[in-house]
């Protein structure tokens, strides 16, 4: 297996629950390092370009609405197939649907109010890491 990199993102549901920190302690726990790590609060424009591929969708409005409601905690993990791993932590993306233990099924209030982001490809990872961070904000 390939040691990967993938963005994640604590939404700010759970940022304003007080969840980020047990949610950072959540990916160590299964083996994901922080490589980088900010705080921030998203612009419309910038939420609207980050879920660009969702633009035709009918919750489109509605998440950039959310994304943009209060700061987030963006991250890049590190680990063994880290794209798909970090995914199967999360959990699925509707929470009453997620398996037990996972952050969505811990932390998440609805489909729309989910706690946390992960890169879904390698394409996916590269670019969402380039959105928030520059090569020399990962510390390997
Ligand atoms: P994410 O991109 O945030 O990691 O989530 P995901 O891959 O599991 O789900 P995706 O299909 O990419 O959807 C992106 C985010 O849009 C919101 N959503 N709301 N109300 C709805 O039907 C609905 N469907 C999706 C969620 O916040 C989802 O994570
Ligand atoms: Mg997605």
């Amino acid at each position: 297996m390939a040691i990967e990199r993938t963005l994640s993102m604590i939404k700010p549901d759970a940022v304003a629950a007080g969840n980020a920190g047990n949610i950072l302690q959540h990916f160590e726990d299964n083996g994901l390092r922080v490589v980088a790590c900010k705080r921030t609060q998203l612009t419309v424009k910038q939420a609207q370009a980050f879920y660009a591929e969702h633009s035709e969708r009918p919750f489109y409005g509605e998440l950039v609405d959310f994304m943009t409601e209060g700061p987030i905690f963006a991250q890049v993990l590190e680990g063994e197939n880290a794209i798909l791993h970090h995914r199967s932590v999360m959990g699925a993306t509707n929470p009453a649907k997620a398996d037990e233990g996972t952050i969505r099924k811990l932390y998440a209030e609805s489909m729309g109010r989910n706690a946390c982001h992960g890169s879904d490809s390698a394409e996916s990872a590269s670019r969402e890491i380039s959105f928030f961070f520059s090569e020399r904000d990962l510390i390997g």
